[in-house]
């Protein structure tokens, strides 16, 4: 079978012909329909810092993903061959403190499909029943592929109440953006987001997004049209850029809720003062819940949440190197690549 494979130790991936994997007694074999792209598969391309120290090559890459079952382990008695389905990438230990406890998205040994192990960039692939998440029937193909990064989205902005709050995300990439889709459905007064691309900012505008802003605004001068007056109520920041962060902490409202999603530099700097005189409240968000950001996924893609023009491109997998260029000049949303065809 063909999969997408970082094959040595150096700049980008290659198509290659691999053996299809055999589950084992507990795990199940996919049949891979659909997968997109993701900003780690960007870093694992490039085989920057982070990469080069992460991966052990040859690694089949990939994590966000849907499939259809093609068979079973031994143990496995409630999936069954022909099912839809998609899955959580992070395979935990289900050893540790936080495993037993339920909360298995801050397990202390946890490995990454696409990542530590074999991805879902391929015609098949094995993954443990534990991980694999049955995508309802009402859900298309598309939408249940980007379900990964639509749960880093929830497991982010679900994080603090949003009723009637003032939000500002930084950052209008994939995830940025179900973040403001997903504030401005539960509820939030004003959903701000910024973005240093143009292309990103009016992709916002066209989902609906309207108070979508370049990042080179000042955010104070723009709150008496929002009929603010204190600064932002929850900021998330979704960039990875020291100078969003900086912008958050100074927008923000004394005693501010503030999530961190994006992957800041080690050495970004932040005026610790106003972490403390303005009492910030400042969260780490690592991955999803596992699986209650998936159940509130599908519950508030039940109730009306619409991310479709999110997805601004397919391709077939064999022009895998056409997508990653798109990803890289900053002018898409997310891209699928598709595997059945
Ligand atoms: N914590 C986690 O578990 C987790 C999971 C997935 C992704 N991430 C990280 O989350 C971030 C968002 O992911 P994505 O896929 O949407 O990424 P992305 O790279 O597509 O989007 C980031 C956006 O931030 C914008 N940006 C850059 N500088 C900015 C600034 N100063 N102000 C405002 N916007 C600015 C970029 O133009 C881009 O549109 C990335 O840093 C990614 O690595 C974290
Ligand atoms: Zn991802
Ligand atoms: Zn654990």
């Amino acid at each position: 079978m063909k999969a997408i494979v970082k094959d040595a130790p150096s700049y980008g991936l290659v198509i290659k012909e691999v053996d299809k994997p055999e589950p084992g007694p507990l795990e199940v074999v996919v049949k891979i329909t659909k997968t997109s792209i993701c900003g780690t598969d960007i870093h694992i391309f490039d085989w920057d810092e982070w990469s080069s120290k992460t991966i052990k090559p040859p690694m089949q890459i990939g994590h966000e993903w849907t499939g259809i079952i093609d068979s079973v382990g031994s143990e496995i008695k409630k999936y069954q061959p022909g099912e839809r389905v998609s899955g959580e990438g992070h395979i935990v230990c289900g050893e540790c403190r936080n495993c037993k406890a339920g909360k298995r998205h801050l397990c202390i040994d946890q490995n990454g499909i696409g990542v530590n192990l074999p991805g879902a960039f391929a015609e098949y692939f094995k993954i443990p029943a534990t991980n694999l998440f049955k995508v309802p029937d009402w859900i298309p193909d598309n939408i249940a592929t980007i379900f990964d990064p639509l749960g880093n989205a929830v497991h982010a902005t679900l994080s603090y109440d949003l009723v009637g709050e003032d939000i500002l995300i930084t950052g209008a990439g994939p995830i940025g953006i179900m973040s403001a889709l997903i504030a401005k459905h539960v509820g939030a007064r004003n959903v701000v987001i910024t973005d240093i691309d143009e292309y990103r900012l009016d992709l916002c505008k066209k989902l609906g997004i309207t108070h979508s802003y370049h990042a080179k605004n000042n955010l104070k001068e723009l709150m008496p049209s929002l009929k603010m007056n204190e600064g932002f109520d929850v900021a998330l920041e979704m960039s990875g850029s020291p100078d969003a962060l900086n912008d958050i902490i100074s927008s923000v409202k004394n005693g501010a809720k503030i999530a961190l999603l994006g992957i800041l530099p080690d050495d970004t700097k932040i005026s610790w003062n106003d972490v403390i005189f303005k009492d910030l409240f400042i969260k780490g968000i690592y991955g999803r819940e596992i699986f209650e950001s998936w159940y509130k996924m599908i519950s508030m893609l039940d109730s009306g949440l619409n991310i479709d023009g999110l997805i601004t491109h397919e391709f077939h997998y064999e022009d895998f190197q056409e997508a990653i260029q798109i990803i890289k000049s900053g002018k898409s949303g997310k891209i699928i690549l598709n595997w059945d065809n």
